[in-house]
C-alpha cells in the first residue's frame, strides 16, 4: 500500500514512478484540454489583464524549480517579459525589488510546500499578485493564491515527481504563449507554429516512451556506478538538473548536473573511468559547442551515454551508448528529452535494489522549512 492507492492501482507495472512516466501522455492532454481554442492560447483563470505583467518571479523546490528555469527561458523568449526564479527556501529570505506589475507563479506538485508557501506569503504581505501551479485541487498553496492553474496529471504517488514535472512544463510553456500572444510580441505565423507544436507533444513523448528497451539495457550495464554528470547547454540544462536530482533520489547515486560549457572551469578533475557522464544534444543550434566538452570528458574515460535529437544522430553515431529521442522544436525539447533521464533514474533503481516509489529520506510533501 502506497498513500491511499494499493498495488493493484499500479496495473501491469511494478511501481508507481514507472506507471507514472507512461501515464505522461495523458497528463499533458488532459493539462492540454480546454487550454486552446480557435488557435489561440485560453486562460479562463486570469483575472487581470495579462499584457499588464511587466515582470515575473518564480519560486519552487526540487523538480518544481526545475520546471521553473525551463519556464523562465519561455517566458523571456516568447514573452519578452524579465523573469527572476529562485529557489523558494532562498527566495524567502532575500531582498526583493518589487515593482507595479510584478506577478509571482509558485509552483508546486502538492500546494503544501512551506518553502514554496513561504514565497507566497512574502508575495502577499507586499500585494504582488501570486499565481500557483499547482496540481493538487484545494491544496493550501492553490487556496491562498489569486490565480491557481491546475495541472491535471491526477494523482502523483511515486515520490520522484515525473509526470507532474510534464504538466508543470507544458503549463509553462502556455502561459509563455499566452503572455506573447496578449503582448503581441511574436508574429501571428511563429505563434501558431508554437501552438501547433505544443498540441502535438504528446506524440513526441510517446516516441520518447518508445526508447524504453535501449534505455533498460544500458541502465543494466552501469547500475553500479557512483558517480555521475548530466551535461546540456540552454534548454538541455535544467533538464540535466532534473535528470541529475531524479537519479539521486531514487538510486541514490551521487549525480550533478552542470552546464556543458562549465565543466572545463574545475569539475573536469573528477572525471575518470568510474564515472557516468549523461549529455543531451536536442538543441541544434549549440551542439558543434557541446560536442567538444563531451569528447573531452570521453577521452578522459568516463562512461558516455548521449540524449540525442533524431535530426542531430550525424553527432551522436560514434558514441556506443545512445538513446535517441524524435524531433521537436528546441524550444520545447525539455518535455521530450527528460523522458529517457526519468526511465533511466528509475531502472537504476531498480536494478540496484532501491525502494523505487518510496525513496529513503524523502516525502512526497515536504512542510517543514
Ligand atoms: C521531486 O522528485 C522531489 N521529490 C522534490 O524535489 C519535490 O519536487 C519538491 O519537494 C517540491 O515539491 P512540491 O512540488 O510538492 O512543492
Amino acid at each position: 500500500m502506497v498513500g491511499n492507492l494499493t498495488s493493484e492501482d499500479k496495473g501491469d507495472f511494478e511501481h508507481f514512478m514507472l506507471k507514472e512516466i507512461f501515464d505522461e501522455p495523458e497528463a499533458l492532454r488532459q493539462t492540454l484540454n480546454g487550454k486552446i481554442k480557435d488557435n489561440k492560447i485560453v486562460f479562463s483563470e486570469f483575472k487581470f489583464e495579462a499584457k499588464d505583467v511587466n515582470k515575473i518571479f518564480i519560486a519552487g523546490c526540487g523538480t518544481a524549480y526545475h520546471a521553473g528555469l525551463v519556464g523562465r527561458k519561455a517566458i523571456e523568449e516568447l514573452a519578452g517579459i524579465p523573469v527572476e526564479i529562485d529557489l523558494a527556501s532562498e527566495f524567502a529570505y532575500r531582498k526583493v525589488l518589487w515593482q507595479a506589475g510584478d506577478l509571482l507563479i509558485v509552483i508546486s506538485q502538492s500546494g503544501e510546500t512551506a518553502d514554496t508557501l513561504a514565497a507566497l506569503y512574502k508575495a502577499k504581505e507586499a500585494g504582488i499578485p501570486v499565481m500557483a501551479v499547482v496540481n493538487v485541487p484545494d491544496s493550501t498553496i492553490a487556496r491562498l493564491s489569486d490565480i491557481v492553474i491546475y495541472t491535471q496529471a491526477g494523482p502523483e504517488i511515486s515520490i520522484a515527481s515525473t509526470k507532474v514535472y510534464l504538466t508543470q512544463l507544458l503549463v509553462l510553456y502556455l502561459l509563455a504563449l499566452f503572455f506573447a500572444q496578449e503582448k503581441d510580441t511574436l508574429p501571428a505565423e511563429e505563434l501558431k507554429a508554437y501552438i501547433n507544436k505544443i498540441a502535438a507533444i504528446d506524440q513526441q513523448v510517446e516516441k520518447a516512451l518508445a526508447q524504453q528497451p535501449t534505455i533498460k539495457e544500458i541502465a543494466s550495464h552501469y547500475h553500479n556506478a557512483n558517480n555521475a554528470f548530466f551535461l546540456g547547454r540552454g534548454y538541455d540544462y535544467p533538464v540535466a538538473m532534473e535528470g541529475a536530482l531524479k537519479l539521486k533520489e531514487t538510486s541514490y547515486v551521487h549525480a550533478e548536473a552542470y552546464a556543458a560549457g562549465e565543466l572545463k572551469h574545475g569539475p573536469i578533475a573528477l572525471i575518470n573511468d568510474d564515472v557516468l557522464v549523461m549529455a543531451l544534444f536536442s538543441q541544434d543550434a549549440l551542439v558543434e559547442k557541446t560536442i567538444p566538452n563531451i569528447n573531452e570528458i570521453k577521452s578522459r574515460g568516463a562512461i558516455t551515454i548521449i540524449i540525442c535529437k533524431e535530426s542531430l544522430q550525424k553527432y551522436c553515431l560514434e558514441y556506443k551508448n545512445r538513446i535517441v529521442i524524435p524531433d521537436t522544436d528546441p524550444l520545447l525539447a525539455p518535455l521530450v528529452a527528460v523522458v529517457p533521464l526519468q526511465l533511466f533514474a528509475y531502472y537504476m533503481a531498480v536494478f540496484r535494489g532501491t525502494e523505487v516509489d518510496n525513496p529513503r529520506h524523502l516525502t512526497k510533501a515536504v512542510t517543514v522549512e
